[in-house]
């Protein structure tokens, strides 16, 4: 009889999950949701949800995540379906309705951005990218005047850094380069000038040029190598999810160690200033860290700031050049025609201004092109915070809201939205610049590559404006550009943004 308690504790548990299922349901119906379409599982691996994960080596070194996610669409014959990860259900979605849905102001609390306080906050704190809340609200807050347009418009600091990935290019004489390493060098170094008042130099380091600095120049070395370490151990605590507390070894803890280092000598610096000589230094209020130095003093706060607009800004910005400029290669025509645009509205450097790179239709054409086909941040994920809906995905039709349980994961993929023939007409597969010329200004309702509402991208005209430019000096500079890139579909990887897994081979001449 002694296991009579143990039944007693089983049936009150399934009595209570079964009136708690009741009860939703009615919740849903009242809510006017309709069922959600499932992915049909291929195996009993799919049924639980770790297919991914137990042949996670072999699918990573396919390179094609983003072709099987189109096709796991076509499967589930939806767009908006229901699967399985890691014994959750997980809700996959192309609508764009239902990521304006989750984006919106109207929403907002309804959302949470999952485990990325927890996997991100041991480098960045909470700093703008790893909190939420008042504290994501004050960050917001105090970082946008920084990222106004009269800032961006001083767009005569990133000359330097675009000199040198000429040079860069130049030195090898037609031979083969690896852009995205040349771009990821660009961006870096360019955000860290703008961020900090003086550049990680890893183009300089690239070139064999001597770094004049006031830091110690291994510590100013070490600081790009130690971010990229600590990101591939950061986003694989986001995957983990609750298992994060696995993954936190010493190699990380000295990256991240580093990074602080490197940081907090420009900060102290910074500090030590007055109001006065603040303004004197800040280079005509360019300078992010002694514009924010007026709105703190707390030395912490300023860095996980700093640090977490470095790994927002880098590898996206990084990224869109990257997909651009493999596009080009890949259409000799296209990169004849942007060129000889480029030389006739850009006949020199000083040309180049915010105004002229707007009023230059082609340009940002090819630009929107690449953002739409090869979208820098592939995904875009919430968690539902409380019992909620999303505006489409029920019934047969997909046209009726659908029931969201609190804890669910919504991802949109962008990749595969991008690629709908609803919103950008025909081909879509291919990189064709000029479909922007039928399409509304600002790409129509599902084209969001900086996503939308309160928490959009803060840094979407500096990235733009950085890829324009970076765009211009290049084709200024070379008549064209040849691929060496592998066989399409190029392999691609995504950890928060997607990059080339055979890096970008391209001979300029
Ligand atoms: C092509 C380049 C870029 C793309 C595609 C891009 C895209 C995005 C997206 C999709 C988000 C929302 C992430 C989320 O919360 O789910 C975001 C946030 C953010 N981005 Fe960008 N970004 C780019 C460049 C930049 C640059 C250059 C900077 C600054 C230097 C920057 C700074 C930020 C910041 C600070 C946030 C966090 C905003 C917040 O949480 O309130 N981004 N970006
Ligand atoms: C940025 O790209 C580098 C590879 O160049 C990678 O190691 C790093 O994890 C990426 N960082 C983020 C935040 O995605
Ligand atoms: C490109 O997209 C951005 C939104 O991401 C928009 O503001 C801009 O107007 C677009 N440009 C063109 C030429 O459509």
């Amino acid at each position: 009889m002694t296991y009579i308690p143990y039944l007693i504790v089983v049936a009150s548990y399934v009595i209570y999950k079964l009136l708690h299922y009741v009860q939703l349901q009615q919740r849903a119906k009242k809510l006017g949701c309709k069922p959600i379409k499932h992915i049909p599982p291929r195996n009993w691996l799919d049924r639980i949800g770790i297919y991914e994960i137990v042949h996670r080596k072999e699918l990573m070194q396919m390179g094609k995540t983003f072709e099987l996610l189109e096709q796991a669409f076509a499967r589930a014959q939806a767009k908006t379906f229901q699967g399985m990860a890691l014994f959750h259900p997980f809700i996959m979605t192309i609508e764009p309705e239902n990521l304006r849905h989750m984006m919106s102001l109207a929403h907002f609390n309804e959302w949470n951005i999952g485990y990325r306080p927890k996997a991100f906050g041991i480098l960045l704190g909470d700093g703008i990218f790893s909190s939420e809340g008042t504290q994501w609200k004050h960050s917001r807050v105090m970082l946008r005047p920084s990222f106004t347009k009269e800032n961006i418009k001083q767009i005569t600091k990133m000359e330097p850094f675009a000199a040198r990935v000429i040079e860069l290019v130049k030195l090898k004489q037609g031979g083969v380069v690896d852009m995205q390493d040349v771009f990821q060098f660009f961006t870096m170094d360019f955000t860290t000038d703008l961020l900090l008042g003086e550049s990680s130099d890893s183009l300089k380091d690239a070139l064999g040029q001597p770094s004049q600095t006031g830091i110690d120049p291994e510590l100013k070395r070490q600081f790009s190598i130690a971010f990229d370490v600590s990101s591939n151990y950061l986003m694989t605590r986001m995957i983990l999810g609750p298992l994060m507390f696995l993954v936190n070894p010493k190699k990380l803890q000295d990256a991240i160690h580093t990074q602080h280092k490197f940081v907090d000598y420009y900060i102290e610096k910074a500090l030590a200033m007055n109001a006065d000589e603040l303004n004197e230094k800040s280079d005509d209020g360019t300078i992010f860290l002694y514009q924010l130095a007026h709105e703190t003093k707390d030395p912490v706060n300023l860095r996980n700031q700093i640090l977490s607009i470095i790994l927002a800004g880098r590898n996206t910005t990084s990224g869109l050049m990257t997909f651009l400029f493999a596009q080009l290669s890949k259409h000799p025509e296209i990169y004849a025609k942007l060129r000889d645009i480029i030389r006739s509205d850009f006949p020199n450097v000083e040309s180049i201004t915010f105004d002229s790179i707007q009023n230059c239709d082609y340009l940002r054409w090819c630009i929107n092109e690449t953002l739409r086909i090869n979208p820098s941040v592939p995904f875009e994920s919430k968690t539902a915070s409380v019992d909620t809906t999303l505006p489409r995905g029920g019934g047969p039709d997909e046209k009726s809201p659908i029931f969201i349980a609190k804890g669910t994961r919504i991802v949109y993929s962008l990749w595969v939205g991008n690629r709908n023939e609803e919103y950008f007409g025909e081909n879509t597969g291919e990189f064709i610049p000029e479909r922007w010329e039928k399409l509304p200004r600002n790409g129509g309702v599902a084209f969001m590559p900086f996503s939308v509402g309160p928490r959009a991208c803060l840094g979407q005209s500096l990235a733009l404006t950085e890829a324009a430019y970076m765009t211009i000096r290049l084709l200024q500079t070379f008549d064209s550009c040849e691929s060496h890139l592998g066989p399409e579909p190029l392999r691609k990887t995504s950890s928060a943004t997607m990059r080339l897994m055979d890096g970008c081979n391209l001979c300029f001449t």
